[in-house]
């Protein structure tokens, strides 16, 4: 399959979004993979406020078991694909719903990507606004974490389901999109189940972009996409991204 590059006076202006699917090749579990249980606990359903109101220590177990595998795995041929198409980019976006870091130990600055689903490494509080960003090689203590400031529960710096997305972090989407449509655009390991999600995705393709699905499975993207690449991240990126800075 060849991917041709939609370039407007030598200019490529892309858009990438993530999800969980491109951290799998690095041993982090999807959310709605045969994997993703924790003690027979669905973590669609651990992830919500609700939740965290009635075990705020069965929440904060599972979120620090998640820390240290994350800060055990490495990015993989995925996330190092997309850091380098970043380079090559004239203008350049990630979107992940991701809380990991893999992208950014990839190589990606922060000012190139938005977290749109939190920041896993971040610790807020409950109910006032004070935010701490977290000692990556913390021991990880057992008690609740509480603020500081007003003695609340902190909680991870992250989305849960039910909440609004972080105003900063939406408002420097739309000012992406707004600027200009894109000539590529690339959703990679998301079963898009957020509305936002695929319309972002379709408004930056909208002026002819390529909508370049990457999923081993259908989506509900998947029948927008002008190509449809049936593969594992790890595989089909740095292939992907070969062929744009060919062409
Ligand atoms: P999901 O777990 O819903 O979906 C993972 C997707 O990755 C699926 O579509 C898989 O087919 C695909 N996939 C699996 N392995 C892959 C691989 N090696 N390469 C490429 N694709 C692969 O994760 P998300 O779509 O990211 O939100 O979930 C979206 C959001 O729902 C999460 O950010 C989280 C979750 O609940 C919140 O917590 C708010």
């Amino acid at each position: 399959m060849e991917i041709v590059a939609a370039r407007r006076c030598y200019f490529v202006r892309v858009l990438i979004i993530t999800g969980a699917g491109v951290s799998a090749e690095s041993g982090i579990p999807t959310f709605r993979g045969k994997d993703g249980y924790w003690r027979n606990l669905d973590p669609i359903k651990l992830a919500t406020p609700e939740a965290f109101a009635s075990d705020p220590e069965l929440v904060w177990e599972w979120y620090r078991e998640r820390r240290h595998r994350i800060r055990d795995a490495q990015p993989n041929a995925a996330h190092e694909a997309i850091a380098n198409l970043a380079q090559r980019s004239d203008e350049f976006l990630l979107v992940t719903q991701n809380v990991d870091d893999l992208h950014e130990r990839a190589g990606l600055g922060r000012t190139e990507m938005v977290q749109i689903h939190g920041d896993i490494f971040k610790t807020r509080c409950s109910r006032c606004s004070f935010e701490q960003e977290h000692e990556r090689d913390d021991g990880d203590c057992e008690t609740l974490p509480r603020c500081p400031r007003c003695d609340a529960l902190m909680r991870p710096g992250v989305v849960w389901f039910g909440e609004a997305l972080p105003a900063r972090e939406t408002e420097r989407v739309e000012n992406y999109l707004q600027r200009d449509s894109c000539g590529i655009v690339i959703v990679v390991g998301t079963t898009a189940t957020f509305g936002y999600i695929i319309h972002w995705a379709l408004r930056a393709s909208h002026l002819g972009g390529q909508l370049i699905e990457v999923n081993p499975e259908e989506t509900p993207l998947s029948r927008f996409a002008t190509q449809l690449v049936r593969e594992r991240a790890a595989v089909a990126l740095p292939r992907i991204v070969d062929q744009i800075a060919r062409s």
